[in-house]
């Protein structure tokens, strides 16, 4: 069998180890053989492929980013869209099947057109770890270690100068990210898409700390919507998918931050940072059992399926149930870490 893997959406840490993962069981478990797709849907509507053999595969699954590179193209627009061209490229270049590794828009894709009857299936990915049915998602652990990290530092900078520093970490429609790392760095507030909370009740958590000689500091994830705003705060127009790009949450609250407190404030936002780089040892380890993982579902057939992590077992669900809904922080997890606060 000939599978074309792709990678599709965002990037984020342990997209190679999948393709190695994928790559190796595949042609040692299943003799198989692949080829990639370039820059995800886009190298299926335009049939830009590459073979992909052991060789190259070879020592990826270290390396940040994606050897396939990665676009936000749907599948199902533009003159060459449709489930009916993708059919005919399959069949031009007698390719099986495709895994495609992606995040929700991607794994919708793949879902309307399993439907449509093509034989895809789907790998998670997303460092915002926001997608149902499984656990987690590779890339995940890595961002919340770079965001940790930078906290760390980030605190003592603010105990030296005795600021309030606001934390902006990403997390669209999920918190998870901001959630762990603040957990993980000692963030005395944590602010996430899943919690409204007002300017008050911030000011009033940021004033304890500094009342006992510390340094606030505050992680927000891009999502958080203050009290009173009618959504997300976003100044940068729209994505490939028609919603709004976040980002600038810590910019807004700093300086409201300082006029209430009186509080010099300031803000960083960690961006890119979260996606780029080395993964870490255990998205590695995931990360290429999950490639693993859908090789062998590849080859036994299961196309409208998504290999997904339970527990410390790769298991396989439906894509349906991975795209009906969002993985989101709930309310006791927000309650526990609440606890910490001020
Ligand atoms: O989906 C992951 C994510 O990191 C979101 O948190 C963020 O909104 C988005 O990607 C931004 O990505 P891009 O600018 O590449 O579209």
């Amino acid at each position: 069998m000939r599978i074309g893997l792709l990678t599709s959406g965002g990037d984020c840490p342990g997209l190679n180890a999948v393709i190695r993962g994928a790559v190796l069981a595949g042609t040692r478990a299943h003799d198989n053989d692949f080829v990639g797709f370039k820059y995800g849907w886009k190298g299926v509507l335009e049939a830009d492929l590459v073979a992909l053999d052991r060789l190259s595969v070879r020592g990826i699954s270290k390396q940040g980013g994606t050897i396939l590179g990665s676009s936000r193209t749907n599948p199902f627009e533009g003159p060459r869209g449709g489930a009916a061209n993708v059919a005919k490229v399959l069949h031009d270049h007698q390719v099986d099947g495709i895994i495609a590794i992606g995040g929700e828009g991607t794994l919708t894709a793949a879902r309307r057109l399993a439907d449509a009857g093509l034989p895809v299936l789907g790998v998670p990915k997303t460092i915002d770890n926001d997608l149902a049915a499984t656990d987690y998602s590779f890339g995940f652990d890595t961002a919340v270690e770079i965001a940790t990290e930078a906290i760390d530092r980030i605190r003592t900078t603010a105990e030296s100068h005795q600021r309030c520093i606001v934390v902006e970490v990403m997390g669209r429609h999920a918190g998870w990210i901001a959630l762990h790392s603040g957990m993980a760095a000692g963030a005395h507030a944590i602010l996430i898409p899943e919690q409204s909370v007002g300017l008050g009740e911030i000011c009033t958590w940021v004033e304890m700390v500094r009342d006992r000689g510390r340094a606030p500091v505050i992680v927000v994830a891009e999502g958080f919507v203050l009290e009173g705003a009618a959504e997300a705060h976003s100044h940068k127009g729209l994505d490939a998918f028609n919603r709004p790009r976040l980002g600038g949450i810590a910019d807004h609250l700093a300086p409201l931050i300082q006029m209430k407190t009186g509080i010099e404030s300031r803000a960083t936002t960690l961006g890119f940072s979260q996606r780029g780089g080395v993964p870490s040892a255990y998205d590695r380890v995931f990360a290429t059992r999950l490639g693993m993982a859908a090789a062998g579902a590849a080859a036994k057939g299961r196309w409208g399926s998504m290999v997904a992590l339970r527990g410390t077992d790769i298991v396989s669900v439906s894509i349906a149930d991975a795209t009906n809904a969002l993985n989101r922080v709930p309310q006791a997890r927000y309650d526990e870490a609440a606890l910490l606060f001020g």
